[in-house]
């Protein structure tokens, strides 16, 4: 059995943010912005929601793929910013995109939300369950940033990005996954806005924004992503050398430098594109796994490590390799 991505998509709002047009709205400066993150400019929603900007990158890695909708199984979409607690997102766009044989749903873990996705998805498939997933990743942060916090709202952006995988008959290719969360370390990231009313005390629903320990992150990500990215490769078997790319959460230019210098591997192996959409959370693997895809940077036979974390606490890796092309 071999199980591959046969095509990715992605999709990001016209809108674009600079750092100067935030400076115009809180107190801070492109300089700071740049110097302490890399982000430059983020893609902001001007009314598609989640569920629209995931069917817009379903629909792109479907004609990748070059299959039809109703060859889906399943479609997993990881997000944490759904448009409405139900229908969820991935029924949503199924609606759209007419996979009527597919099994939808969504799946939570923050920033980390691609990652569990599709190890999820390689799962099914790896027991003989389904021949085709589709796995999104998407989120629309800007819904759930405070736009008056200057600590948070210059980090985040709104995307999507999508993959098609299938099992096939063979046995080229690697697939090995790990994933992790750190439930009693949640408050770090966390969002509130789905607190509800109560029954017996008439509490009214509450809106709540995302809130953040940026040093506690930060913390977190330097130590526990290189430590998963050893731990995935030395249990398949391969050296960090064999590695061709390192696809990693983009949270933070510096962030992805010191896990660089961590596993002493060159910034060349491991790109990045927070400069154009800042943090779009679940969406910053597959929107970058797709853009290399299309600019025809993955060569058949190359190895990936895709690895992200985020709220949860959760972080996880997957390392596989390219078989398209
Ligand atoms: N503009 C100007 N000044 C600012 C801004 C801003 N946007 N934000 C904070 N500051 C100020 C602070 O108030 C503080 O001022 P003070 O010294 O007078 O108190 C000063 O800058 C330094 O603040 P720090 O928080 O120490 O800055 P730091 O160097 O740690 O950078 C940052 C902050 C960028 C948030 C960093 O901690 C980081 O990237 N953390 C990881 C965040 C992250 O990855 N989050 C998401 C991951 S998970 C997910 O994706 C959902």
């Amino acid at each position: 059995m071999e199980i591959k991505i046969i095509g990715t998509g992605s999709f990001v709002p016209e809108h674009a943010v600079t750092n100067d047009d935030l400076a115009a709205i809180v107190d801070t400066s492109d300089e700071w912005i740049r110097t302490r993150t890399g982000i430059r400019e983020r893609r902001i929603s001007e009314g598609e929601g989640t569920s629209r900007m995931a069917a817009e990158a379903a629909k792109r890695a479907l004609e990748n793929a070059g299959i039809k909708a109703e060859e889906l199984d399943m479609i997993l979409l990881g997000t944490s910013t759904p448009d409405c607690c139900f229908p969820s997102g991935a029924c949503e766009v199924q609606a759209e995109i007419g996979a009527v044989n597919a099994a939808a749903y969504d799946l939570s873990a923050a920033c980390s939300g691609f990652i569990f996705a599709l190890n999820t998805a390689y799962s099914f498939l790896a027991a003989g369950l389904y021949r085709t997933i589709l796995v999104i990743g998407a989120d629309c942060l800007s819904k759930i940033v405070d736009w008056s916090d200057r600590s948070t709202c210059v980090l985040f952006g709104d995307g999507a990005g999508a993959a098609v995988v299938r099992a096939e008959e063979g046995d080229g290719g690697r697939f090995h996954m790990l994933m992790g969360s750190d439930g009693q370390r949640g408050p770090v990231l966390a969002c509130t806005s789905r607190t509800v009313g109560n029954f017996r005390t008439g509490t009214k629903p509450q809106l709540g924004y995302m809130t953040m320990d940026g040093q506690e992150v930060f913390k977190f990500a330097v130590k526990k992503v290189p430590e998963i990215i050893e731990q995935v490769t030395e249990e398949a078997g391969v050296s960090l050398e064999d590695v061709r790319w390192f696809i990693l959460h983009q949270a933070n230019y510096r962030i992805s430098e010191s896990i660089a210098k961590r596993l002493k591997v060159s910034m060349d192996r491991i790109p990045m594109n927070i400069e154009s959409y800042g943090n779009t959370s679940a969406a910053t693997v597959p929107v970058l796994l797709d853009e290399m895809n299309r600019q025809g940077k993955l060569k058949k036979g190359d190895l990936l490590v895709l690895a992200g974390f985020g709220g949860g606490l959760t972080w996880g890796a997957t390392l596989f390799t390219w078989q398209m092309g």
